[in-house]
């Protein structure tokens, strides 16, 4: 089973990024052969200062290493490394119906929230397939604002098979029946943990770098105390019930804790008697107990940043070693070779 997965270095990581992607990434790598990286190319599309992302690759780097991502087991690299993927990206590209790209949602909320409309952010979805298809991925773990870019790599990758491969037939993608011959391009399936799927933000809403309501995961500990104690919240008076299902921070609370400990906080906040600030620390000393060793960890690992960039180099060996006999396989179905 191949695992692949990627994070934008266009900010801080987040704890959206951690329970939403980061964390099952962490537990997918003693499942099969992963792949992860950080996805450089597609930061062009919002991040367009040279050194911010340089730096911002590095972060990315430097959290994969914290959390215990472990470059024996996966592959870890950066995208911009294995340039194959442009070329599969054009080659993809050449057989995407402009209908499918303008259902995108993703491309409308970024516009909507400010973005510039360019091709690089319409395009965005097909240079996501390229990533996904061209090592082959069976397994994608993704947050689930991610979802419709799934659905599309396999759509692009049908869409290829039925153009390229005589025999294909998309009702049987693997040629397993007689007479049929299966696709060049592997439809991957998503990965998405529906306990987690979207982690609000301080302010309620998703928790995005796009909506400035993040609460950082290598964050120091005063601003970080800050942005925790600053968590938005209604004037319910101390004594007052309150509704754990729509508060935000129940909802981020329960994120740190087990089924039973959940339930306690819940009655708790039912019963009333709790005001939000005491809730608040618990949050804060609960975000501490379950990220401290990954932030001391980084703060070891940024002393080094050769060893973060010989890790990245082989990663891009290794990845493009994988990539290789794929690139020809589909050069060579298109007629480019
Ligand atoms: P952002 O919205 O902050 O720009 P990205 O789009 O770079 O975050 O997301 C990186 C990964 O983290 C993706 O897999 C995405 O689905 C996941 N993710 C981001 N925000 C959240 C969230 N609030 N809840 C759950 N998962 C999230
Ligand atoms: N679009 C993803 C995000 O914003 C990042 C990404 C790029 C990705 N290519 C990918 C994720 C391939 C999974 C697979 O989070």
């Amino acid at each position: 089973m191949r695992i692949l997965s990627g994070i934008q270095p266009s900010g801080k990581l987040h704890l959206g990024n951690y329970f939403g992607a980061l964390r099952q990434f962490v537990d997918l790598q003693e499942k099969g052969e992963s792949l992860y990286f950080i996805a450089d190319l597609h930061a062009l599309t919002s991040l367009r200062d040279a050194a911010e992302l340089r730096a911002r690759s590095l972060d990315v780097a430097l959290d994969y290493l914290a959390f215990g991502l472990d470059p024996k087991r996966a592959i870890l690299f950066r995208q911009s490394d294995v340039p194959l993927v442009t070329e599969l990206y054009w080659i993809l590209g050449s057989v995407t119906p402009m209908g499918l790209l303008e259902r995108g949602t993703s491309y409308r909320d970024k516009i909507e929230n400010g973005a510039s409309a360019d091709f690089g952010l319409f395009a965005y979805p097909v240079l996501m397939a390229a990533d996904i298809l061209l090592y082959r991925s069976d397994i994608v773990p993704v947050g689930k604002d991610q979802k419709q870019h799934l659905e599309f790599a396999r759509d692009i990758a049908t869409k290829f098979n039925q153009t390229y491969v005589p025999g294909y037939d998309p009702a049987d993608p693997e040629g397993k029946e007689k007479g049929h011959t299966p696709g060049i391009l592997k439809l991957p399936e998503p990965l998405t943990l529906d306990s987690t799927a979207v982690v609000p933000g301080v302010d309620g809403r998703k928790m995005s770098k796009s909506y400035a309501n993040t609460i950082d995961l290598f964050a120091e500990d005063r601003p970080l105390e800050k942005r925790i104690m600053g968590i938005v919240t209604d004037s319910t008076p101390v004594e007052a019930p309150k509704d754990p299902s729509t508060n935000t921070i129940f909802k981020l609370l329960e994120l740190f804790l087990t089924p039973e400990k959940q339930a306690e906080v819940a009655d708790s906040f039912r019963k009333g008697g709790t005001g939000y600030g005491t809730y608040k620390k618990r949050l804060l000393l609960e975000f501490h107990a379950h990220f401290d060793a990954a932030r001391h960890r980084r703060a070891e690992l940024v002393k080094d940043p050769a060893a973060v960039e010989a890790v990245l180099r082989d990663g891009a060996a290794r990845a493009t070693a994988l990539a290789e006999p794929m690139m020809q396989a589909i050069r060579k179905a298109c007629g480019l070779r």
